[in-house]
Order: C-alpha cells, then structure tokens, then sequence
C-alpha cells in the first residue's frame, strides 16, 4: 500500500515563487528552490550555507510568506516562515519580493542586525563583500531607534591570521559549524545567551588546524577577518584571479586578490550566494597553507580573471567575464518589462510623449500639442 501511494506521488513537486513556477526533486527548501530560479528572487540568507551541516534558522533574513501551503491544503501560513529551513510542497505558492509584508519584516530584521552593528564600512575590511552591507543599502533605515548603549568588545587575535572583532559579530553560527565541521576539536561556541551571547575566546584554540581559515571565508560581516590582508586595501581596488597549485591537503583551488603582481590575500573560490564553490560535490574549502602561507604568483598557476557571478562592486572593476545576476523582474511582473512597471501614461494624460523613444534629449517643443 505505502509503495502505491509512493507510486502516485508526483516525481517533482511544482512551486511558484514570485509567480515563476518551477519543478524541483520533494524534501528542497524553499530558499534552493529559489536559488535554483535565481535573481531577485532569492531571499537573501546570512545564516544559512548550504555547505555546511545544521546552518540556518538563526537570522530570519530569509523570510518568505507563504500565500498556499500545498496544492492538497491551499491555506495560507498565517506567519512568514524562513526559506532556509522550510520545504516545498507540491502546489505551493510562495511570495518574495511581492510581498509587502516581507519587505517590511526584513527591513524589521535588518534594523535588528544592525542594533549592535558598528557602522564602520568606511574601514571594515569586509566592505564591498559584507553581506549585511548590502541588506543595509537595500533594506535600512537612515536614522537609529535604539536609545540604549550598544554592545561592545575588544577586538581579539585568534592566533596569527585571524581576527576576531566581536562588536560586528550577529551570531549567525557559521564559524562554529566550521570549526565543529572542518576542524578537528570543536573548542569554542557561543557563550551565554539573548543581549549577551558572544563568541567564545575558545575560539582562538581551533586555530592550529589547517582549515581554520574557512572561518573567515563563512563569516557574512567583517567579524573575522584575514590579519594578513587587513587594511592593506579595499577589495574594489584588487583584481581576483583564479588560480590553483597542488596541495595535499586540499583542493587547492582559490581566487588570488591582486593588486599589481603582488598577492594581497588568496581565498577559496566563491559562487553567486557568497558560498565556497563545490567540486564534484564536494565543498572547496581551503587549507591555511595555501590561504597564507603562498602569497606569490610564483606559488600558483594562473588560470585567469575570476568570474564575478555575485551582485557585487568587485563587479565594478569591470574584470573580464563579470556575469551580471539573473534578471527576473519581468517573469515576477507577468512579462511586463521593468520600464512599463512605472510607464506614467498609465497613470497620466497630461504627458502622452515617449520621452524613451525620443532621439535626444526633451525640449519644451516636444510637449506642445500639435
Ligand atoms: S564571527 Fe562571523 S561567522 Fe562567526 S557567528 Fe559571528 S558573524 Fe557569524
Ligand atoms: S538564512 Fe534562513 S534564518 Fe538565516
């Protein structure tokens, strides 16, 4: 009987978001299926890497509404729920960018990140690639609501490559799970709880093992960041390169940031979600050798200009091979084109010019009736 009813089960379970329906394999998250449309789409996810084992559910950056449960139980989920923690259901509908309430919640969440969160992009290492960074251009709010004193710490070495600036940490967990993960003793975690949790200093005992360094490649902020590259430049001025050397110890396969011909720092290679890429399945974390122990040319062989697939201003360096993000505001709108989406001879008759169409620039003649 169970075989039957598996049997009748669609292989693929069908789910729309944003109005773009898709066919993905049963037990995918709502924010996989959404990755796998791409663009805008895709909930933006602080917490969640998919490479490593148990993340997620801690930042609900992720929040989508659910407008139908399922094609059996078409109800809405009366609250929002996170993507990265809730799968599809075949016939479900769910809403991203065209939710207002979303909007809204995300922008609440942001505001929340950014209760402790120094303002400091002007000298934060990570800007430019600071996930929480972009949130804030997207999402934030020009002035502060919060009348209490922030949160603050001292910043801490973790061993020689690693610093620890507790203050823009926002607790996503993601350098616990690679120290639990990655390394080979889990000696840190977060100590304490609400207001207080903080990253323990135990921290700084996993940093004799060779893959600690992933650490900072996970971290969304500038909380953890290369003590051998820090302020040495922004990373908008250095030229990414692909390059790979043979390592024992792993892939071996990284991006090297160059300014000129001098290495400033080598990481693991990204994808378009900020993750490490995978090869043959597996993920390409990086050992520390060859994060900072090969900072020459020599050392690797270069393979060319890194591939920029990620909404980034490393884009704006105009590298070869910059892939712009999937465009998908006209299937969200039913095929309508972005222009059309604010075309004011919908809303008024006083002005009946295509000013688009016109081949210069508009003059008072262009308005007068004829
Ligand atoms: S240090 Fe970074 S990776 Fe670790 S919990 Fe804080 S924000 Fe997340
Ligand atoms: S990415 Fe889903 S809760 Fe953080």
């Amino acid at each position: 009987m169970a075989d039957e009813v598996k049997k009748e089960a669609p292989a693929n379970f069908k789910v729309t978001i944003d109005n773009i329906t898709i066919e993905v394999a049963p037990g995918t998250t709502i924010l996989h299926a959404a990755r796998q449309i791409g663009g805008d789409v895709t909930p933006p996810a602080m917490c969640y890497y998919s490479k490593l084992k148990g993340s997620g559910g801690k930042c609900r950056t992720c929040l989508v509404e659910v407008a139908a449960g399922s094609a059996a139980d078409p109800r809405p989920m009366p609250k929002l729920v996170a993507s990265c923690r809730t799968n599809v259901m075949d016939g479900m509908v769910v809403k991203n960018i065209t939710s207002e309430r979303v909007q809204d919640a995300r922008a609440g969440v942001v505001e929340f990140l950014l209760l402790n969160h120094p303002l400091d992009c002007p000298i934060c290492d990570q800007a430019g690639e600071c996930h929480l960074q972009d949130l804030g251009y997207e999402h934030g709010k020009e002035g502060t609501r919060y009348e209490f004193k922030r949160r603050t710490f001292e910043k801490e070495d973790i061993g020689p490559y690693i610093q620890l600036h507790m203050t823009r940490c926002i607790l996503c967990y993601r350098c616990t799970y690679v120290a639990d993960q990655l390394t080979d003793n889990r000696v840190h975690g977060i100590l304490d709880r609400g207001d207080h949790a903080e990253i323990s200093t135990y921290i700084s005992k996993a940093i004799d093992n060779d893959f600690s360094g992933n650490m900072i490649d996970v971290c969304p902020v500038g909380a953890l960041t290369d003590k051998t590259f820090r302020f040495k430049n922004r990373v908008w001025f250095t030229k990414p390169v692909d390059a790979h050397r043979d390592c024992d110890k792993c892939c071996g396969k990284v991006t090297l940031w160059q300014r000129g011909d001098e290495v400033l720092r080598v990481t693991a290679r990204k994808d378009e979600w900020g993750e490490v890429q995978s090869y043959d399945g597996k993920p390409g974390w990086i050992c520390n050798t060859c994060r900072f122990d090969k900072k020459h040319v020599n050392d690797w062989v270069i393979e060319g200009p890194t591939r920029i697939n990620r909404h980034s201003v490393i884009s704006q360096g105009h590298y070869l091979g910059l892939q712009k993000p999937k465009e998908t505001i006209a299937d969200v709108m039913g095929g309508r084109a972005p222009k059309l989406l604010m075309d004011i001879h919908n809303v008024s008759d006083v002005n009946s010019v295509d000013i688009s169409a016109l081949p210069g620039p508009a003059t008072s003649k262009t308005f007068e009736k004829k």
